[in-house]
């Protein structure tokens, strides 16, 4: 076989046997919880502006779409993620299909995806940082709270911190609480259905009209891109950190309903959630009053008369943003672990430290280049390009359940995807389609990272492979 297509077997994907095997703990409800705290974060609660700007009131078809995509996506991970409950999820799944190659640029798209996440997750924090503290009378120079220079930002400095207080706390061994996480996704939850209850009240339809001002496809307008499309591109961000969910499949007591359960009641929630959110505020206020804000949200609510509301809105982001940050972060340090166990990098980048079992190294490398594209790029750039690494990912691992179907149809599977060839083609010319919506410098952006991909494969990940070295 050549080095490309050298193939991982089932079995060396499958979680460790004998003594190493995980405990069975996690049924659907922690495994929702898991999932909605992963995935509502930046997305819902600041690219909604962004997304309003790109579609008009149409924003909320650009949610209907990106949420269909992700679920059927979901449906490809829930399947995989039964068969090789293993850590590595999209890079895994590509491994035992489609070979090293491929897996090989998953891996490199994921770590695109978990760095630019963190970063544009610290913007997105930030925004409601400045926000609060503004609300409670304290002024931050613009300078120092942004990186759009053209609005008179320099540099993102509270960005910069919230990145290395939340890696500070993963290097010193701290672990996801599922209590903690539990309180903080019920915050988040609250804090968008409050913003509802206090939104509706002043819900006018007439603010729906016109419906789609940029109409359906993408396309270029002034200094961006615009459409439904164009939005749904960039709120596909809102959706994603479900693979969260896969990467427990070895600790779920009934894998086959619980995972399916999991994954997809998360993306459910999510997406109505989003949707009603979305709603109220598209018919509470004209959305060119919100679509720039930094803390849209919050501008609504306190444009509306509620600066209380408006400040604990706030401070809900501030106190659970951070939990995205983490489950990225930790996400980028089991990635790097899985491919450097593989020999495919430098094991030193993937090693944990001794006391603490923390992922030092790399999370520590991980937050200086977050930080740094934090401080120094606007949130839009950052999450397109974040969106180009997972849309990656996601037409990998469904292609990965299509060959998976056809090269071992009688393996196990704890959960089948209903419905299989078609949502696995759905996924990805969805994702094609998302892809296709990006702006073109995100496509070039993206496509330079890969094609150093590729160049680090030969020059290093070919020679250094586990599975070539048996
Ligand atoms: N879905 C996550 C968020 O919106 C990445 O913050």
């Amino acid at each position: 076989m050549s080095a490309l297509t050298r193939r991982k077997s089932l079995t060396q994907a499958g979680p460790p046997q004998g003594g190493h095997a995980l405990k069975r703990t996690l049924s659907w409800p922690h495994l929702i919880g898991m999932g909605v705290g992963a995935i509502v974060g930046t997305g819902i609660y600041t690219l909604v502006g962004t997304g309003a700007d790109k579609a008009g009131p149409a924003v909320i078809l650009s949610f209907a779409i990106a949420g269909l995509v992700c679920a059927a996506a979901a449906l490809a991970y829930a399947e995989l993620a039964s068969m090789m409950p293993a850590s590595g999820s999209a890079y895994t799944y590509s491994y035992v299909s489609m070979g090293e190659g491929v897996a090989w640029l998953v891996g490199w798209a994921l770590i695109l995806e978990y760095t630019v996440v963190v970063s544009a997750v610290a913007v997105g924090w930030s925004g409601y940082f400045v926000g609060f503290l503004e609300g409670v009378g304290v002024h931050l120079p613009a300078a120092l709270t942004s990186a759009e220079t053209a609005k008179g930002g320099f540099i993102n400095l509270p960005a910069v911190l919230i990145v290395f207080a939340v890696a500070g706390a993963l290097m010193v061994g701290l672990k996801e609480s599922a209590t903690v996480n539990a309180w903080l996704v019920v915050l988040k939850l609250v804090a968008l259905l409050a913003f509802v209850v206090l939104a509706l009240p002043h819900f006018d339809a007439a603010r729906f009209a016109p419906f789609m001002p940029h109409g359906f496809g993408a396309h270029p307008e002034g200094e961006t891109t615009k459409g439904v499309m164009a939005a749904a591109a960039i709120i596909f961000f809102a959706f994603y950190g479900f693979d969260a969910v896969s990467t427990a499949a070895e600790e779920t007591k009934n894998p086959s309903r619980d995972l399916a359960i999991g994954i997809l009641g998360s993306m459910v929630i999510c997406t109505v959630l989003y949707m009603v959110v979305a709603a109220a505020a598209l018919g509470a206020m004209a959305y060119p009053d919100f679509a720039a804000s930094k803390e849209p949200l919050a501008q609504v609510i306190r444009t509306l008369g509620h600066p209380e509301a408006a400040a604990l809105i706030a401070g809900v982001a501030v106190v659970a943003l951070p939990t995205v940050i983490l489950a990225f972060l930790y996400g980028q340090s089991r990635i790097f672990f899985v491919m450097a166990r593989d020999g495919l990098l430098p094991r030193r980048l993937g090693a944990v430290s001794g006391k603490s079992g923390a992922p030092v190294a790399v999370t520590l490398v991980t937050a200086v280049v977050c930080s740094a594209l934090a401080a120094l790029l606007d949130l839009n750039h950052l999450a397109a390009l974040a969106n180009a690494g997972t849309l990656a990912a996601f037409i990998a691992v469904s292609a990965a359940l299509l060959v998976m179907r056809r090269i071992a149809p009688d393996a196990p599977r704890p959960f089948r995807a209903p419905l299989a060839p078609l949502v696995a083609f759905v996924a990805i010319g969805g994702c094609l389609y998302l892809f296709a919506s990006l702006a073109h410098t995100t496509q070039i952006y993206f496509a330079i990272w890969m094609a150093i991909g590729v160049v680090g494969y030969f020059l290093w990940g070919v020679r250094h492979s586990a599975l070539a070295k048996g």
